[in-house]
């Protein structure tokens, strides 16, 4: 598995390395994460990014963000002064992306942390990274299950010219999380045990996660991916070359509408209209049961230049308008079944989504 969220060193001394998913696929390159200003800038300049791992990143920043105050005062040990610095520390973390809930789920954490010392905010830490490994298997065996389903069941499955085609958007995958992913962890499952499948990953406009990112972890994990345009999605299903959708989610709210990256409504839409069952998969750290729906997500905007000079080519003049929602909401109606760690909700309803991820 790529190990692509590190803590290096001990809790007083020690940082966080990243692999810097920016320079993916061309480059592999560390990048080193000693301030909590380091960590803030990674998650927002995407870095390191996709839900789970954008909370995991958090966390470990925590501990830093009490390292300077613990030094100055070594007997400070879960003093005031330290539980300030965590906290002034979470606080600007949680500005730096405002949808994936995973990140304040992941703040709130480290903020109950007691006895308050570094080594107890780096062990909450590890725990969260650990936990998110274990919730991505979980949701691989369900993922799995209905994967196996599809191929006897299904006049598409074998439509994939390796078996069961599977459509993704964006990267809900291992560089996404603690683990083997969200939306691919039935992918990776499907090919440790020897069930043919063919993924197709759509790119993922503007800052081609699909392209960079899927189809490069898949493809060194010797998974058979097929890279198509966000636009082509449509042609594909029609050519009867999908048996199911699975994509990932930044924040599920309490009735099951889905948010996950811009572009996935969209594939959504093509799947209903293609009569293809449209999953999302997703552990329960990502659920917001405080909004009753999907409006009431926030949806963050992105800079301009990542539409019209997207990976420093002009591709738009440099005054025209620009409107750059990073996510959408696909409502429940569209969604065939949440896969989570703690089960598959399906019909995905409100009494649902309370049975299986509620209390
Ligand atoms: O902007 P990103 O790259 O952080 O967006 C990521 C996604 O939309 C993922 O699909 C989502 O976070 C799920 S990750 C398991």
């Amino acid at each position: 598995m790529i190990e692509h969220i590190t803590w290096i060193g001990d809790p007083r001394k020690g940082h966080l390395r990243l692999l810097d998913q920016t320079k993916l696929p061309g480059e592999t390159v560390n990048l080193d994460c000693t301030t909590v200003q380091d960590v803030w800038d990674a998650i927002k300049r995407l870095s390191v990014r996709g839900a789970p791992a954008i909370g995991i990143a958090a966390a470990y920043g925590c501990v830093i963000g009490v390292q300077k105050v613990q030094e100055m005062d070594a007997h400070a040990t879960g003093s005031e002064g330290v539980r300030h610095a965590l906290e002034v520390a979470a606080t600007y973390l949680a500005k730096s992306r405002p949808t994936a809930v995973n990140l304040f789920w992941a703040l709130d954490r480290m903020r109950r942390v007691e006895p308050c010392t570094p080594e107890r905010l780096l062990e909450e830490a590890r725990r969260i990274h650990e936990e998110d490994a274990a919730m991505c298997r979980k949701i691989g065996e369900y993922a799995l299950g209905i994967m196996e389903g599809l191929r006897v069941g299904h006049p598409r499955a074998e439509s994939g010219a390796n078996g069961v085609g599977v459509l993704t958007h964006c990267n809900a995958g291992a560089l996404a999380t603690g683990g083997i992913g969200t939306a691919t962890a039935g992918m990776y499952l499907a090919h440790e045990r020897g069930l043919p499948l063919r993924v197709f990953a759509d790119e993922t406009r503007p800052l081609l996660q699909g392209a960079r990112l899927t189809a490069w972890e898949l493809g060194q994990a010797g998974i058979d991916v097929t890279l198509v345009c966000d636009s082509m999605a449509a042609q594909v299903m029609r050519e009867g070359k999908v048996a199911m959708v699975i994509v990932g989610a930044d924040r599920i709210a309490a009735n099951g509408d889905a948010a996950n990256k811009i572009g996935t409504y969209g594939v959504a839409i093509h799947a209903k209209h293609h009569g293809i069952p449209f999953y999302v998969a997703a552990p329960c750290s990502t659920f917001d049961l405080s909004l009753k729906t999907g409006g009431l997500i926030p949806i963050e905007e992105r800079a301009a230049e990542e539409i019209t000079l997207g990976f420093g080519k002009r591709t738009a003049p440099e005054a025209v308008k620009t409107y750059s929602p990073a996510f959408d909401v696909t409502p429940a109606s569209l969604i065939t079944a949440i896969i989570t760690d703690k089960g598959v909700i399906e019909p995905v309803d409100e009494a649902n989504v309370q049975r299986v991820v509620g209390g």
